[in-house]
Formats: C-alpha cells, sequence, structure tokens
C-alpha cells in the first residue's frame, strides 16, 4: 500500500478522538468515578495528538467536566459549559504529572501544596467558575499493554454532611479499581472506531479510484457544508460538534456498500451499459445492509448515508422506498419500481454527502472519465440546483466556496 494512503488514515484516525459513542461512554464513565468516591466535581482527559506551532504534540484534552454545585444553579435541561482546554504531558500540572509517572495523585488541598512538590495548582479556573477546589484525586486511564488513554481527575470528596474532605486510602483503592474497568470499556470503543477505519480502508482497497485522499475530501466538505447548514439554522454548539464527527465517519463510508460489487463492474474502464448501472447501483443498498442492526448513533447515519446518497432533491434519484434488508417495495410509482425519495424525506447527511460526492467526482479523474475545469464543474452544480441537490445546500455550499477549495488542496489527487 502507498505510504501517503497510510499517512492519511493514521492522520485521520487522531483527528477522529471525538465520536459520539465515545463522548457517551466519557461521561458516563466520569459520573460512575464521582460516584463511587462521593466527589462534587471531576473532569476527564483523553489523549490526543495536537498540531501546535506546526508539530504534532500529545496533550490531555478536556473531554468532560461535571461539577453537581455549579449544575445546581442553572436551569433545568440546561449543561454545564466548561471551557475546553488542553495540558501538556508534564510535572507541572497535577493531571500533566499523573500521565507523565503513570501514578495516583492524591491532594489534600491543592490551595497548600507543598513547595517540594513537582507540580502546582493554577487557580484561574476556580477564579472563573467561582467553584473552590480543595481536595482532588487523579488517576491514570491506561490499557494493559500500558498505553495512556488519559486521566481522570475528580475533585472536592463530600462526607455525610456536605463538608469537604481529603479523598482517603479507601478512595484511591475504589478509584484504582474504578480506572482499571473504565479503560476497558474506553479501549474497547478505540476498538470500535479503529474497525471503523478498517472498512474504509477496505472499500478503498477494493475501489482503486475511491483513494484515501477522495473519502477525506468527501468527509471534509460535508462537515464543512453541515456546519454552515447548522449555522443558519442555529443548531447549539454541542449538538453541530456531535453530528459533525458522526457525520465525518458516515460520509467516509458513503460508498463501502462497493465491496460488494464484482471488479468487473467495478473497475469497468468506460462507460456502463444500462444493466451494469442498475447493477452498481445496488452499492446503496448493500452499503446500508452492512448496519442493519444499528449499535449507535454513527451506525445509524452511516445507514442513512449509504442508502440515500444518490437520491435527488426532485425525486429521480435512487434506490428509492425500498427496504435494503428485503429488497420489499415500499412506495412504487407507476412502473412498479420503488419511488424515489424527494425533499426532505432524503435524510439531511444524505443530501449532504450527495452534493460532496458528485462535487468531488466531476473533479477528480475516473476509469471513464477525466477532470472537468473547475468553471465547469461550478456550473454543473449550479445547473443541478432543485433538481439533484437540495436548493438550501447548494447556496451554502456556495457561500462556502474558499473552505471548500482549501480541502481540496489539502488532500490532493495523486
Ligand atoms: P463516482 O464515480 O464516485 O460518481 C459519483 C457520482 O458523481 C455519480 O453517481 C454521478 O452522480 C456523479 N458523476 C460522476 N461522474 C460524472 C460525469 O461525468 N457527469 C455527471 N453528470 N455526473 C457524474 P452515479 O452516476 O450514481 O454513479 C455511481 C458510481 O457508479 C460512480 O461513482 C462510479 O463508481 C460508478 N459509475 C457510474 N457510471 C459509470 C461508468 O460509466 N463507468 C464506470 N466504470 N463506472 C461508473
Ligand atoms: C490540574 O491541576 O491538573 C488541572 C490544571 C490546573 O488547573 O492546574
Ligand atoms: C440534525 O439533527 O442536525 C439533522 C436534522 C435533520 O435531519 O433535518
Ligand atoms: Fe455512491
Ligand atoms: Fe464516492
Amino acid at each position: 500500500m502507498p505510504d501517503t494512503d497510510f499517512k492519511s488514515i493514521v492522520e485521520l484516525d487522531s483527528e477522529l478522538n471525538q465520536i459520539q459513542d465515545l463522548d457517551l461512554l466519557l461521561e458516563r464513565i466520569l459520573l460512575e468515578a464521582r460516584k463511587v468516591v462521593r466527589a462534587d466535581a471531576g473532569s476527564i482527559y483523553v489523549i490526543e495528538r495536537i498540531k501546535e506551532d506546526g508539530e504534532w504534540r500529545e496533550k490531555l484534552t478536556v473531554k468532560y467536566a461535571q461539577n453537581d454545585l455549579l449544575a445546581q444553579g442553572l436551569p433545568p435541561g440546561q449543561k454545564l459549559i466548561y471551557s475546553v482546554f488542553s495540558i501538556a504531558i508534564n510535572e507541572k500540572t497535577i493531571s500533566g504529572y499523573c500521565a507523565l509517572t503513570r501514578k495516583l495523585v492524591n491532594v489534600p488541598d491543592v490551595y497548600s501544596i507543598s513547595p517540594d512538590a513537582p507540580y502546582s495548582y493554577s487557580t484561574a479556573y476556580d477564579k472563573i467558575s467561582g467553584y473552590k477546589t480543595t481536595s482532588t484525586l487523579a488517576i491514570p486511564l491506561q490499557t494493559a499493554e500500558g498505553r495512556l488513554l488519559g486521566v481522570i481527575q475528580i475533585i472536592n470528596s463530600m462526607d455525610s454532611e456536605g463538608r469537604v474532605i481529603p479523598f482517603s486510602p479507601d478512595d484511591e483503592f475504589l478509584i484504582t479499581h474504578f480506572a482499571n474497568n473504565a479503560s476497558l470499556a474506553l479501549q474497547r470503543a478505540y476498538v470500535t472506531r479503529a474497525m471503523i477505519l478498517r472498512m474504509i480502508k477496505m472499500s478503498e482497497l477494493r475501489d482503486p479510484k475511491e483513494t484515501g485522499t477522495h473519502v477525506n475530501r468527501v468527509a471534509g466538505y460535508a462537515m464543512e457544508i453541515y456546519d454552515r447548514w447548522a449555522y443558519h439554522h442555529h443548531i447549539p454548539e454541542q449538538e453541530r460538534e456531535s453530528f459533525k464527527d458522526t457525520l465525518k465517519i458516515a460520509s467516509m463510508l458513503h460508498d463501502v456498500g462497493k465491496v460488494a460489487i464484482s471488479d468487473i463492474i467495478l473497475k469497468k474502464p468506460g462507460k456502463f451499459t444500462p444493466e451494469e448501472y442498475t447493477i452498481m447501483q445496488h452499492h446503496t443498498l448493500y452499503g446500508a445492509q452492512l448496519f442493519e442492526d444499528p449499535q449507535s448513533p454513527v451506525d445509524i447515519l452511516a445507514r442513512d448515508v449509504a442508502l440515500t446518497h444518490h437520491e435527488n432533491w426532485d425525486g429521480s434519484g435512487y434506490p428509492g422506498w425500498i427496504d435494503p434488508l428485503t429488497g420489499r417495495i415500499l412506495r412504487a410509482n407507476t412502473e412498479g419500481k420503488p419511488l424515489g425519495k424527494k425533499g426532505e424525506e432524503i435524510p439531511l447527511a444524505g443530501r449532504i454527502v450527495a452534493l460532496a460526492d458528485v462535487y468531488d467526482a466531476l473533479c477528480s479523474r475516473r476509469v471513464y472519465k477525466e477532470p472537468w475545469s473547475e468553471a465547469e464543474v461550478l456550473a454543473e452544480i449550479k445547473r443541478l440546483k432543485g433538481s439533484k441537490f437540495d436548493p438550501e445546500l447548494m447556496d451554502v455550499f456556495f457561500e462556502i466556496l474558499p473552505s471548500i477549495k482549501q480541502i481540496r488542496n489539502l488532500y490532493p489527487e495523486r
């Protein structure tokens, strides 16, 4: 496999750190950890590769923060807003020291840390939030093989009268046991993510034109289009971010159903006959079948996108109203064929990926066609407004054209 392919997958791997199910898992892990030792607040950090001054560095990034006292003051249904920040893995902070040494750190009072201790506590966050941190306990999350996944830091152990007390040796024991289980769960989520990446890789190997760069470009375009759409629709920040992460993976998998199409058709060096085209159209149904038993938001969106990315806004696309599993026609047209899905019957993600996919296909060389010029591509997209493409999404597309071009330059054809 060419080196560039491998590199793009590795980079993407680090970018996929926040899939929605992982977030839910982390939220639950932190909640349980706090319950086990009656901590009033806490944060969970995961290792992420972050680009800083042109270099990739591993840092601890706050993925989840909970605080009961502050949460009590909020209107119902509202979540605590925490500032997202990352911490270097060094001895200067409590969590950084914990990550560096892979040891549990138990500090009875962060405002009286011995000057001999390598770490100190920055009071800036307490000042902003108005919450006083006193006792804290940080513990590394690592795999059985010793790979560091992150750190759980819990704050302010409460006694039965609601007074803050230091964390006890019993707490240390409990939380160690807990961290081991949490690490296993976290590692399982990473394995799931790695399996999804392998699925993407597999579909690339099967179809020589579905290269790593094509998949990355389509995902990049789709995320940009969604982001601007969400801005116009006032989608809250948190929902926007989590939908984007899910959409990224789902859009990378849009053509995964092509793995079930024979090489003779998939790699045909020329135009399809109508029969061949009909067979190829089944890639939408095969793709949806791979997610027949959806386990997560990613699975559900991947199924939607695989199934509907060739539907057209005016109802002229495929595969239409058909059950991908049984082949049963759900709504028939006058010829007894499945009626095409139209307008908002097509899920938003399918409408977005349709636009991203065609834009990229037109710009690129295929076994059956040469790349088109920029002007030709944009004219064709405009021509298809309202017939093939959601007119609103098309307007969004032209609004963000500079970002689209930037992504194209980021992942050039080889
Ligand atoms: P693809 O090459 O990734 O193309 C995705 C979609 O981009 C196509 O969906 C079509 O809507 C659009 N597109 C691509 N090239 C052109 C073009 O030259 N002109 C126009 N107007 N639109 C274009 P579609 O047609 O449903 O095809 C799905 C997939 O089937 C294609 O994915 C490709 O893998 C395959 N395919 C389609 N037609 C042919 C063909 O004539 N020969 C071969 N070898 N493969 C084909
Ligand atoms: C920590 O102490 O680990 C959190 C970062 C800080 O406020 O110092
Ligand atoms: C979303 O939840 O952001 C998508 C809603 C839609 O499908 O219109
Ligand atoms: Fe497709
Ligand atoms: Fe494609």
